[in-house]
């Protein structure tokens, strides 16, 4: 079966849109859990690490905004909020609460994790949307380098090389792609596997 593209009429198989859809609800649930994340990390520097506020304020700025970016695009891709988003709100906001009380280091790890898998997800679905989806592709692209800048800030700010600090990368890391996965009930990794793949 065949259905007719959202953007520029090219015709995409039932398959490719519902991973498209997939697509933008994992994104929104992704930036509804950063929103999440950064909302508990400023709620505890509130009191314990008030010169992390700021650039924790502008990070969670930007990820309202692209919350509302894929919120936007879900009715013309007939997606839905995800099923699970109770995890990504509370377990957002536990890893964020958690994570700041370990201390600044702590806040840059957990970004640096979150922000690392977020970003290896984008240059999958870009790679995945190219030819099918131009606009959902320029939505991606236009908030990419704001995620880039999030994780540069954090990696700059990560000065402990620790077991402990690598061992919470690891760990946040694994849960983020565990709730990804969850999200899109395997096409992330289908959307991997197809791009190692093409690049043989
Ligand atoms: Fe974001
Ligand atoms: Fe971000």
């Amino acid at each position: 079966m065949l259905l007719t593209d959202t953007t520029d009429e090219k015709m995409i198989s039932s398959r490719d849109a519902l991973t498209i859809a997939c697509i933008v609800r994992v994104n929104h649930a992704g930036e509804f859990g950063a929103i999440r994340i950064y909302s508990a990390q400023i709620f505890v520097s509130g009191w314990l690490w008030p010169d992390c506020i700021p650039a924790l304020s502008d990070m969670l700025e930007d990820e309202r905004r692209h919350c509302i970016l894929f919120r936007d695009a879900m009715p013309a891709r007939k997606s839905r909020p995800c099923r699970i988003m109770r995890f990504w709100s509370y377990g957002g906001w536990m890893l964020g609460f958690l994570t700041a009380l370990l201390g600044r280091q702590g806040i840059w790890a957990c970004t640096a994790a979150v922000e690392a898998a977020v970003h290896r997800h984008l240059d999958d679905q870009l790679h995945f949307l190219k030819g099918r989806d131009p606009e959902l592709s320029g939505i991606i692209l236009s908030i990419r380098d704001e995620e880039i800048a999030h994780l540069r800030h954090a990696e700059e700010r990560l000065v402990s090389r620790s077991v402990t600090s690598r061992a919470l990368r690891a760990v946040i890391s694994i849960a983020t792609d565990c709730l990804i996965w969850l999200s899109t009930w395997g096409d992330s990794t289908r959307m991997a596997w197809a791009l190692k793949a093409e690049e043989r």
